[in-house]
C-alpha cells in the first residue's frame, strides 16, 4: 500500500549545519598539522626535526612503525553503533599522526610533495560539487573547465592543429595506457572490433622507462614481452639508432611495431629522450609518438626549460603530463593531451545510449567527455589545476620550476664539496632528482655491503625528520639515493638533509 502523504511536515534538513560543525572541528586539527610542519621546518638545517611527544620517534614529518604494529595502535573498527563526531574526530586525530605529513619539508622521497592553500581548497570544492565529469547534464562548468585546462595545456605544449587538446586522466599511469590504446586503435581500426586478431603488436620504450607501459601491455593483451626495451645513453637517454634498429629487427620477424614511448623526465634519474629524432623514425615506420611527460613535463611551464628539456615534444602524437607531481596540485591530476582529438574520439568512442544522449558531429561538440576516455565515471581533477593557475598565475609555475632546478642544483653542488659522497646525476641535472651514493672518504664499497648501507641510512633518517627513496643501480655498486627536491624546498632543509646522512652514517657505523 502507498503511504500517505506528508502534507509537508517532514523534519527539515540540517545538512548545512552539520557539514558546518564538521569543517570547523576537523580544521581545528588540520591547521595545527599544516602548522606543526611549518615548525619544525626551522629546524631542519639541524639535521634534525623537532621532537614531538609519541609512541616512538615522532617529527613533524611522521611517527612511522611497521605495520602489524601499526595496525595494532590504530585498532581500526566498524562499530554498530554510530561513533559520531567525537568517533570520527578520534580518529581524523589518529591519522594525521599515523600519516606521513607531505607539507613537511623533509619529505623528499617521491616524486610529488605537499599541496597548497588552494589545492586543499580545490579539493573541497570537489567533495562538495561530488560532480561525475562524464556528461555535460551533470557536470556543465567542470566540463568547461576541463576542456579549456586541457586545450592550454595542449598549447603550451606547442601543439597548434585546431583539433588539439585533452583529456583528464586519474594518474600518469592511465594517461599513459589509454595513449597506447588510442594508438592502436588510430593505427589499426580494426582492432577496435575484434581485436588484436593476427598482429603480433610490438611496443617501445626506453630501458629507463615507466613500468606503466609494460603494465599496460599485460591488461591490454598485448603482453609485457612484447614491450621492446630500447637501449639508453650514459645520461639514460634512449638511443635513436638503437630504437630503429630494434623496430627493423620486428618488422623482420613479422611482428607488427606501433607504439613508441618517448620519457620526458625518467622515474629515476630524470632524463628526456631526444624528441625531433624520435620522432623522424617514427614517421618513416608509422609509429605513434607519445611522451610520457608525467614527471618532466611540468617544465613547460618554464620557457628556458621547455626549450632545453622538451624540444621537438609538439612533434609526439600525444602527450601526458601530470602535474600533481612536480606543481603541488593535489593527487591526482593528469591529463592526455593530442594534437588531434578525432583520434582520441574514433579511438574511444562507444555511445551507451543510456548515457550518451548527444549525437555528436564534430569532436568540438564533444562535451560528453566520457566518450573520449576509457572511464566512464570521472572525477574534475582539472579543477584543481585551472584553480592553482588561476591563483598564482603563469609566472609562478615558471618560478616554481626555476627554483626547483637550482634547488636540485644546490644539493648536488653541496654533495659534491663534501668528502663522502659519490653523486650519480649528470651535471647541469636533466630534472630534479639528485642521485648519489654513501661513499665514506669517497670509496664506494658496492654491492649488498652498499644496498644494506643505503637502506638503513634511509630508515634512519625518518626519525629524524627525512625521507628520502633509493634505487637499485648496477649490480657491482648497489643501491643508490634519489632525493626528489621541489620548487619550496629550502636551502636550510638541504643543509640539514646532508648533515643528517652524514650523523646517520657515522652513528650506524657505515
Ligand atoms: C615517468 C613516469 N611516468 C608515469 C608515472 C606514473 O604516474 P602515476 O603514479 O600518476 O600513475 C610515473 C610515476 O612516478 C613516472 O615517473
Amino acid at each position: 500500500m502507498a503511504s500517505s502523504s506528508t502534507n509537508g511536515v517532514e523534519a527539515p534538513l540540517n545538512r548545512a549545519d552539520e557539514v558546518k560543525e564538521l569543517l570547523e572541528a576537523v580544521q581545528e586539527l588540520i591547521i595545527p598539522y599544516i602548522g606543526s610542519a611549518d615548525d619544525d621546518a626551522k629546524t631542519k638545517h639541524t639535521g634534525h626535526g623537532l621532537a614531538l611527544p609519541g609512541g616512538g620517534p615522532r617529527t613533524a614529518l611522521v611517527e612511522h612503525h611497521p605495520p602489524k604494529k601499526l595496525e595494532g595502535i590504530l585498532n581500526l573498527q566498524v562499530p554498530e553503533a554510530r561513533g559520531g563526531k567525537d568517533g570520527l574526530l578520534e580518529l581524523v586525530q589518529k591519522l594525521l599522526q599515523y600519516s606521513v605529513n607531505t607539507w613537511d619539508q623533509g619529505f623528499m622521497d617521491k616524486l610529488y610533495g605537499s599541496t597548497n592553500a588552494v589545492g586543499l581548497v580545490s579539493e573541497l570544492l570537489l567533495a562538495t560539487l561530488n560532480t561525475n565529469a562524464h556528461v555535460y547534464q551533470v557536470s556543465p562548468a567542470l566540463t568547461l573547465i576541463e576542456k579549456y585546462t586541457t586545450k592550454f595545456l595542449a598549447h603550451l605544449f606547442g601543439y597548434t592543429s585546431s583539433y588539439c587538446g585533452g583529456i583528464s586522466q586519474p594518474g600518469g599511469s592511465a594517461s599513459n595506457s589509454t595513449a597506447i590504446i588510442i594508438a592502436r586503435n588510430t593505427l589499426y581500426p580494426s582492432t577496435k572490433e575484434t581485436g588484436n586478431g593476427p598482429h603480433r603488436f610490438t611496443l617501445f620504450t626506453s630501458a629507463h622507462g615507466h613500468y606503466s607501459v609494460e603494465k599496460a601491455a599485460q591488461m591490454f593483451g598485448l603482453g609485457s614481452k612484447n614491450v621492446i626495451s630500447v637501449p639508453v645513453d650514459a645520461e639514460g637517454r634512449m638511443i635513436p639508432e638503437e630504437l630503429e634498429k630494434l623496430v627493423k629487427q620486428s618488422k623482420e620477424k613479422g611482428e607488427t611495431p606501433f607504439f613508441v614511448n618517448a620519457t620526458a623526465g625518467t622515474t629515476v634519474l630524470g632524463s628526456f629522450d631526444p624528441f625531433p629524432p624520435l620522432a623522424a623514425i617514427c614517421k618513416t615506420h608509422r609509429l605513434w609518438l607519445h611522451v610520457d611527460g608525467s614527471w618532466g613535463g611540468s617544465v613547460v611551464f618554464n620557457s628556458t626549460y621547455r626549450e632545453t628539456r622538451l624540444k621537438g615534444v609538439e612533434l609526439a602524437d600525444s602527450i601526458a603530463i601530470t602535474p600533481h607531481k612536480m606543481l603541488g596540485v593535489p593527487m591526482t591530476c593528469s591529463f592526455l593531451l593530442g594534437r588531434d582529438l578525432r583520434q582520441f574520439w574514433s579511438g574511444m568512442t562507444l555511445p551507451a545510449g543510456y548515457l550518451f544522449h548527444n549525437a555528436s558531429e564534430s569532436v568540438d561538440e564533444i562535451y560528453d567527455l566520457a566518450d573520449l576516455t576509457p572511464q566512464c565515471g570521472r572525477r574534475a581533477d582539472s579543477l584543481k589545476l585551472f584553480l592553482s593557475l588561476s591563483y598564482y598565475g603563469t609566472w609562478h609555475f615558471s618560478d616554481l620550476v626555476a627554483r626547483a632546478y637550482e634547488n636540485a642544483e644546490y644539493l648536488l653542488g653541496l654533495l659534491k664539496k663534501r668528502g663522502d659522497f659519490v653523486t650519480i646525476s649528470p651535471a647541469p641535472l636533466p630534472c630534479l632528482q639528485v642521485c648519489f651514493y654513501w661513499a665514506r672518504g669517497g670509496k664506494l664499497k658496492g654491492g649488498k655491503a652498499n644496498d644494506k648501507a643505503t637502506a638503513d641510512i634511509a630508515s634512519e633518517l625518518i626519525s629524524r625528520g627525512f625521507m628520502i627513496d633509493f634505487a637499485p643501480g648496477e649490480r657491482e655498486k648497489g643501491k643508490f639515493f634519489r632525493v626528489v627536491v621541489n620548487g619550496n624546498t629550502r636551502r636550510g632543509t638541504l643543509d640539514g638533509l646532508v648533515r643528517a646522512i652524514e650523523e646517520a652514517a657515522r652513528e650506524l657505523g657505515y
